[in-house]
């Protein structure tokens, strides 16, 4: 079969770039992107894509309407793709069986039922979203299911972009997996996609292996990035009862090449949609099979990673005098990280939620992530402010709390923000990129992660003298 259209269904964070980049890069294949929801279809159709993403747009206008478009017809696109790609969301489910632990596949299972009941001839669907080894599998059941000939060949190829670097993720990939069946047919299937790729991906790059073995690297290189983060969070909190500083620490290992410098940033913890949820179902395919170690080795890294959240409004708490009822703390960021709007699994969100709590009013600002901020608090909105303008959201403040390291953050003016403030001015750096030593001299008490903090007339929370 010779591809000339390759759809994709699911218009998210995965899909949209995805597509936009494979367009741009492949002008000789046609490209329909379906998404039911039809306020994303017409964003992304009118070159102002739902999702903000560095690069994006300049792509999309390269590609949109060439050999791009964005659709709700679900159907029709089904109908036209050779290649189908599946990039719906894939949540951690909040019911039943696996509940907190294991995927929601049902968007998944719509789809392979919709390809299944208006493909008209072969397909090749490609499991795109983040989904536990297997799932392919069951797709492949659900399509290929009765008799007569296969109709449809399932691969894995899963995605590896990081939100706020996904342009270059995807134009210049570490590495691209294609997991296929050892058939004749899967082999071809494998080929055709990996010939996709291979237009702007140097073909030692692109790594072909089992289906299984595509799906489990997934999971297995996020649960290890996951990993380092915990990791480095736990020195932090060893920095902070020792007087040792974690920035001196992680370049010294970081200087290993076998260690390497990258993911060495202590802070609250790691967000985003992909890591919790990613070693939740690491652990849940490890009980299944009977593998309570392995699962309690990898639940370890969750619960440590949520200890940051708790133990950041401690200190909070411990330096304000341990009260915080009624006093106004900003909080500047609310996205996972910096160059997003997504706040999906936000570390902002339960530190909002525990400072609330404790009875403080918020005022949350963020360059890009105010609305999700809005919707992510929908319950508890009456004692929080969102602002757009960080000076706004700290005037009359007690406190101001970095929790997503935005760039800009760094760069405001901070003696005017330190005058418009209540006294003691407290700013605690959830993210370390502020210049403590700096922000001290202005007159702010200054708590950084991982580092002794600097407060006027001395840290009542200061780190035990071990010797
Ligand atoms: C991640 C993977 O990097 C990507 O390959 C996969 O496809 C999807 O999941 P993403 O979630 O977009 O990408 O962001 P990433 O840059 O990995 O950061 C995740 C979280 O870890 C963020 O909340 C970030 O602030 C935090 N982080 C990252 C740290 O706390 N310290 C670090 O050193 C690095
Ligand atoms: P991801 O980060 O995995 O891309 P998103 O939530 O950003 O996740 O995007 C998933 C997209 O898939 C959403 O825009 C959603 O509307 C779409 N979607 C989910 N289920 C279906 C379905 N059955 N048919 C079409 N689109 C779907």
């Amino acid at each position: 079969m010779s591809i000339r259209t390759v759809a994709c269904i699911g218009a998210g964070y995965v899909g949209g770039p995805t597509m936009a980049v494979m367009a741009e890069r492949c002008p000789d294949l046609e490209f329909v992107v379906a998404d039911r929801d039809e306020s994303r279809v017409r964003a992304w159709q009118a070159g102002t894509p739902p999702i903000y993403e560095p690069g994006l747009e300049e792509i999309l206008r390269v590609a949109l309407r060439r050999n791009l478009q964005f659709t709700t017809d679900v159907v029709s696109a089904v109908r036209q793709g050779q290649i189908i790609f599946v990039s719906v969301n894939t949540p951690t489910k909040t019911f039943g069986e696996g509940a907190g632990m294991a995927a929601d596949l049902q968007h998944w299972e719509a789809c392979a039922r919709a390809i299944r009941a208006f493909a008209d001839g072969p397909r090749i669907v490609v499991e795109k979203s983040t989904v536990p080894v297997r799932t392919a599998e069951a797709m492949d059941r659900i399509l290929n299911d009765g008799p007569g000939p296969r109709k449809f060949e399932v691969l894995s190829n899963p995605e590896f972009l990081a939100e706020g670097t996904a342009i270059q993720d995807l134009l210049e990939p570490d590495r691209v997996l294609i997991g296929g069946p050892d058939t004749a047919q899967g082999r071809e299937a494998v080929e055709q996609l990996v010939s996709i790729y291979a237009r702007w991906v140097p073909r030692d790059r692109i790594l072909t292996m089992s289906v299984w073995s595509a799906e489990l690297a997934k999971l297995t290189a996020n649960a290890f990035l996951a990993q380092r983060i915990s990791s480095i969070n736990s020195i932090a909190e060893l920095c902070e009862a020792t007087g040792a500083r974690i920035g001196e620490v992680a370049r010294a290992i970081g200087l290993d090449r076998r260690i390497g410098p990258r993911f060495l940033e202590a802070g609250i913890g790691f967000g985003g949609s992909c890591f919790r949820k990613d070693l939740l179902n690491l652990a849940y395919l490890c009980r299944v099979a009977g593998l309570d170690e392995v699962a309690e080795y990898w639940t370890a890294v969750v619960r440590m990673n949520e200890r940051q959240q708790t133990r950041f409004v401690a200190g909070m708490l411990r330096r304000m005098f341990n009260t915080l009822a009624d006093k106004r703390i900003a909080l500047f960021g609310f996205a996972f990280k910096p160059d997003t709007g997504d706040t999906r699994d936000s570390p902002a969100i339960a530190i909002a939620r525990a400072l609330l709590a404790e009875r403080a009013r918020l005022a949350i600002t963020d360059p890009r992530a105010l609305e999700n901020a809005r919707r992510e608090l929908a319950d508890v909105t009456d004692r929080i402010e969102f602002w757009a303008d960080p000076y706004a959201a700290a005037r009359g403040a007690h406190a101001i709390a970095v929790l997503t390291a935005w760039r800009e953050y760094r760069d405001l003016d901070w003696s005017e923000l330190y005058r418009h403030m209540e006294r003691p001015a407290f700013v605690f750096d959830g993210r370390n990129v502020l210049d403590v030593d700096a922000l001290h001299e202005i007159g702010f008490n200054v708590v950084p992660i991982g580092a002794p903090a600097r407060i006027h007339g001395g840290d009542p929370a200061a780190h035990l003298a071990l010797t």
